[in-house]
């Protein structure tokens, strides 16, 4: 089985300045086209499940119904290029902490820094809320896995129970 290592960055150690241009908050009207990058993405990846765009919007209406725990709408984020949905982070609460649900850049916006930026907005706007803690899971294979190492997330073990 691939493994999956449970990440977690710690909120209270000073964040990078984060460039929020072209940065807001999604909206419901935004799932399908979020959708549209999560299929593209993830497309020949390690984690490729063969999942559309239809599958990935019904993926995405699960996770803000709670299937995740529940939502944290201040940190569903995404960037816009030329008016289109580029890359997106989706945070909800598992464990009792902040969790990043998806992390996805479209494969024609990918390696520009995007994740990079949704990611560090997002901590700051759970920090500001006072969170202490965001948490994710990685197949380590993943090459996010070496970003998310350089933004400063450590492995922990996995919730008890989980
Ligand atoms: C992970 C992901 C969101 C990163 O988005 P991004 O906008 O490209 O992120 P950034 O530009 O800020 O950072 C890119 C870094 O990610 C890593 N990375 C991402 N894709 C990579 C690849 N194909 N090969 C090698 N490194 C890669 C590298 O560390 C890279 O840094 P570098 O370009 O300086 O080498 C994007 O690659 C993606 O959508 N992947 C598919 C979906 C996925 O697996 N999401 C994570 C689930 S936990």
């Amino acid at each position: 089985m691939e493994a999956r290592p449970y990440l977690v960055l710690d909120l209270s150690r000073p964040l990078p300045e984060v460039d929020r241009t072209g940065v807001r908050v999604a909206r419901e009207a935004d799932l399908p086209a979020m959708a549209e990058v999560m299929a593209e993405a993830y497309r020949g990846t390690v984690d490729d499940e063969g999942e559309d765009q239809p599958a990935a919007l019904a993926e995405l209406r699960s996770t803000a119904a709670g299937t995740h725990g529940p939502p944290l709408p201040d940190a569903w984020l995404l960037a816009e290029e030329a008016g289109e949905v580029a890359a997106a982070v989706v945070c909800t609460r598992w464990q009792g902490l902040p969790f990043v649900a998806q992390a996805v850049t479209h494969p024609r916006w990918q390696r520009r820094g995007h994740g990079t930026r949704l990611l560090l907005a997002a901590a700051t706007t759970l920090r500001a809320g006072g969170e202490t803690r965001l948490s994710l899971i990685v197949t380590r294979r993943n090459p996010a896995h070496a970003l998310y190492q350089r933004l400063g997330f450590t492995e922990i073990p996995w919730p008890e129970g989980t």
